[in-house]
């Protein structure tokens, strides 16, 4: 593998193919026994086309928040009654692209949202299935970067809303309430913020069912968390447990469906950063690896301090033997992949490997420096 990875012309995405088939095989075992789950893929977590094809393939749905993963998802192959469309912020014409093509629902994060909805909806002779996004006030014990179902942040109806705001979409004529959405946050590795959620929804549920309120699909959004210290014992994320909290502790009501929004948890192991090193330069306390990739290939660690597991891929002794900084080149004093890596001592012209890179790697890379955006290979085509 490494002779065929060694002619690419760094830095690169690699995909490891087999590992996301497994991932996606391993996703549909543990909802089968759940004909009324339905999963949907985060597109924003890696929209690459070739993986949103395998995906689709597999039978997922898919989850946008722009206008351009709505189109990227049509064109990858995902069924438009299969694609649900979130974001704070969506313009007219997103929304008119989204009504066009006959989404399965919008999900709705403000009443001025509703109303432009229900507008643009009625120009088009259309009626828009709108599910709310309600803050649950939950906390993920994540990054706070990543934190999204807390009061404070920017997304979603205060859980005291919800009602009202269903009771306003009935009165509108063009867009039938159909759900509701929540998202706590990414990167959870404990199944305990996602009982909470089910807790909240229950809630919710009992609060909305008092005033003669039901709506057909409850959403909870996606933030199953990936083991990035150790993404070649784990591979494959634990979807058994994440599923079944949700089969626990959900209180479905006859006919309700489930959705889920996964991102990271679908593409993240599958997703490797090549880089070849450039220089080996000794600091006074420290040495550096500089490598020919930098955060505008990954932006992950300058951005949130998240760790990539790191190998020297050319080392022909794996044995750790010494501490670098592994940095990048460009002009800025975060472009930092970690600090005291211990690897195999690392020459001139070794490839670097940057681990569980499949989601929000390439798809947040930029061309800042005027550097060339990371093109992607695959591992059945070397
Ligand atoms: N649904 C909603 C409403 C979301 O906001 C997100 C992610 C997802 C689903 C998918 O979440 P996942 O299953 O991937 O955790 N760039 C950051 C992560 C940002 C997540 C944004 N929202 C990172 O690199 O860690």
């Amino acid at each position: 593998m490494h002779n065929k990875l060694n002619r690419i012309p760094t830095p690169f995405y690699y995909y490891d193919v087999d590992c996301l088939q497994q991932t996606l095989q391993a996703i549909n075992r543990h909802v089968a026994p759940h004909p009324n789950f339905h999963v949907h893929y985060a597109i924003k977590a890696n929209a690459n086309p070739r993986l949103l094809r395998l995906i689709s393939q597999a039978g997922l749905g898919a989850d946008c928040v722009s206008g351009g993963e709505v189109a990227a998802a049509i064109a990858g192959g995902f069924e438009p009654s299969r694609i649900v469309f979130a974001g704070v912020g969506k313009s007219d014409n997103e929304i008119r692209l989204a009504l066009q093509a006959g989404i399965h629902s919008f999900n709705v994060e403000s009443l001025p949202e509703l109303e432009v909805i229900d507008e643009l909806a009625a120009e088009l002779h259309t009626t828009a299935p709108v599910a709310f996004r309600i803050n649950p006030n939950v906390d993920p014990h994540t990054h706070a970067k990543i934190t999204t179902g807390l009061n404070e942040n920017k997304f979603g109806l205060p859980f005291e809303q919800a009602a009202d705001a269903l009771l306003r979409a009935q009165e509108l004529s063009h867009v039938e309430p159909v759900g509701l959405h929540f998202h706590i946050g990414s990167q959870i590795t404990e199944t305990e913020p996602f009982r909470q959620l089910c807790l909240r929804i229950n809630e919710l549920q009992a609060l909305l069912e008092a005033r003669g309120i039901r709506v057909a699909n409850i959403n909870v959004g996606g933030g199953l968390g990936v083991d990035y210290d150790d993404p070649i014992g784990h591979p494959i994320p634990d979807f058994e447990a994440y599923f079944d909290t949700f089969a626990q502790h959900l209180q479905l009501r006859d006919g309700q469906q489930l959705h889920f929004e996964l991102g990271r948890s679908v593409v993240a192991q599958c997703g490797t950063l090549v880089a070849r090193t450039l220089y080996v330069k000794e600091g006074v306390a420290r040495k550096f690896l500089i490598v020919d990739a930098g955060f505008t290939d990954l932006i992950r660690p300058a951005m949130y301090g998240s760790h990539h597991f790191t190998q020297n891929l050319s080392a022909e002794q794996q044995t750790p033997a010494e501490r670098y900084d592994v940095v990048g080149p460009i002009c800025e004093s975060s472009d930092v992949f970690s600090r005291d890596e211990l690897l195999p001592v690392t020459h001139r012209g070794d490839l670097i490997a940057f681990r569980s890179a499949g989601a929000y790697g390439e798809v947040m890379a930029s061309q800042y420096n005027l550097r060339p955006l990371p093109k992607a290979y695959y591992s059945d085509e070397l």
